[in-house]
């Protein structure tokens, strides 16, 4: 079967990545690598963490983008490519542009399309934004709906998408994660641009990702003034901050951390996969907006405050290892502190458990597609 693996930004890259090494080991596979280059440079550190060459590269990425210049812009190109390429069927991955342009280009082309990580849902369009709408829109076009949970078939199926077509099989995320796990183990945690006293000297570390556009603004202002204050209050703990590219989020973080006053608060460059997970791994708390971050932290143990008033992902919530605080100033703050602080608190949440996955989803999402005869 020929297929076509279409994607374009760091956590499509990381969630596919387990699925196109093992399609490319399969020789009931034809796997093509289509790379929108929706990011550039954070997709292409995870293209060289995973030896991954894309067969193809669009090369889309402007820097300051818009959304519907990079639409325009996605959906001609991918059309382009797949009049060449051909496939018998299309995989995208999550939420992004590049999933919906995809979507939409293989379905003019009457090109079935595989969605990974289909059905989560806030039912919100406004959160995330516009990711929830780039799920709705993208489930209507798919044929496949690969759902990592049972609530997110349950959302599928109150959208009364055809049961026969929803496989429940985890999410690859988790798959990713045990493949590049063990190396991050292997070896001592070298951070780029992060000076090697700071995970030396034995002090907590806070780790810090942001990027959700809803959070642009006010938001983002009130998330690093919430890290600055922590800083403060609490000198023994090191806040470390890879900055997402964007820069919507490289300006408010430089302007309101960026001082030298806060000798605690380091920010660093996006990092590769396996430094990143080693940090993970390393750290006592994790504040974040991120998607990826929150399937990922339960595994390692890891007490999540999630920057946003919804989620998606409700598996962590209720199990108590992943807590909501949305972008409040206070709630941050006080939040951090407890658990920075009350020694039973950080115990209750820090649980490893993996509510997203065991490790087996691209085998699932493998066997159901070779069970598929193409029209
Ligand atoms: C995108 C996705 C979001 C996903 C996130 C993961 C959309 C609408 N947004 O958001 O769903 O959660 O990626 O990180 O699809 N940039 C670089 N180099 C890079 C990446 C980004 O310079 O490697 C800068 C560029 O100026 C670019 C800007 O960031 O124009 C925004 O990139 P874009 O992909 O449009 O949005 P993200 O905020 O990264
Ligand atoms: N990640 C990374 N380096 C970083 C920050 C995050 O490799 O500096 C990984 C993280 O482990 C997760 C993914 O990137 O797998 C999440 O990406 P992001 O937060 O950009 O997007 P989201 O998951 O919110 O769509």
């Amino acid at each position: 079967m020929k297929v076509s693996i279409i994607f374009g930004t760091r956590p499509e890259a990381i969630k596919l990545a387990p699925l196109i090494l093992a399609m490319r080991r399969d020789a009931g596979f034809t796997c093509r690598v289509c790379v929108t280059g929706q990011h550039r440079q954070m997709l292409d550190q995870v293209l060289e963490v995973f030896g991954i060459t894309p067969d193809a590269d669009l090369n889309l990425m402007k820097p300051g983008q818009t959304l519907a210049g990079l639409t325009s812009s996605a959906i001609a190109a991918i059309d382009h490519y797949l009049a060449a390429d051909k496939p018998e069927l299309v995989l995208v991955q999550g939420d992004t542009t590049t999933v919906l342009c995809s979507a939409l280009a293989a379905f003019y082309h009457r090109i079935p399309v595989g969605h990974v990580e289909a059905g989560l849902r806030t039912g919100d369009l406004e959160h995330p934004w516009p990711e929830e709408a780039n799920r709705v829109l993208t489930t209507r076009l798919a044929a496949f709906h690969f759902a990592p949970t049972d609530s997110s078939r349950d959302n599928l199926l109150r959208e009364k998408v055809d049961p026969a077509t929803i496989h429940v099989t985890g999410n690859t995320v988790i798959d990713a994660l045990f493949l590049a796990l063990e190396r991050a183990r292997a070896t001592r945690p070298v951070i780029p641009g992060l000076p090697a006293r700071v995970l030396d000297n034995g002090h907590p570390v806070v780790l810090i990702t942001g990027h959700r556009r809803e959070n642009f603004g006010d938001g983002f202002d009130s998330i690093c003034r919430a890290v600055a204050t922590l800083a403060q209050r609490f000198p023994a703990v090191e806040f470390v901050y890879p900055v997402h590219l964007n820069p919507n989020v490289r300006e408010p973080v430089g302007r309101i951390l960026g001082e030298a006053a806060h000798r605690n608060v380091h920010l660093i460059e996006p990092l590769p996969y396996l430094p990143f997970i080693a940090l993970m791994d390393r750290s006592r708390v994790i504040l974040t907006d991120s998607g990826g971050v929150q399937e990922e932290a339960p595994s390692l143990g890891k007490p999540v405050l999630v920057m946003r008033d919804t989620t998606e992902r409700p598996e962590a919530v209720t199990a108590g290892t992943v807590r909501l605080v949305g972008t409040d100033f206070k709630r941050i703050v006080d939040e951090t502190s407890r658990l920075l602080s009350d020694e039973t608190a950080h115990t209750t949440m820090a649980r490893s458990h993996n509510p997203y996955g065991d490790g087996k989803a691209v085998e699932r999402i493998m066997a159901v597609l070779r069970t598929w005869r193409p029209s």
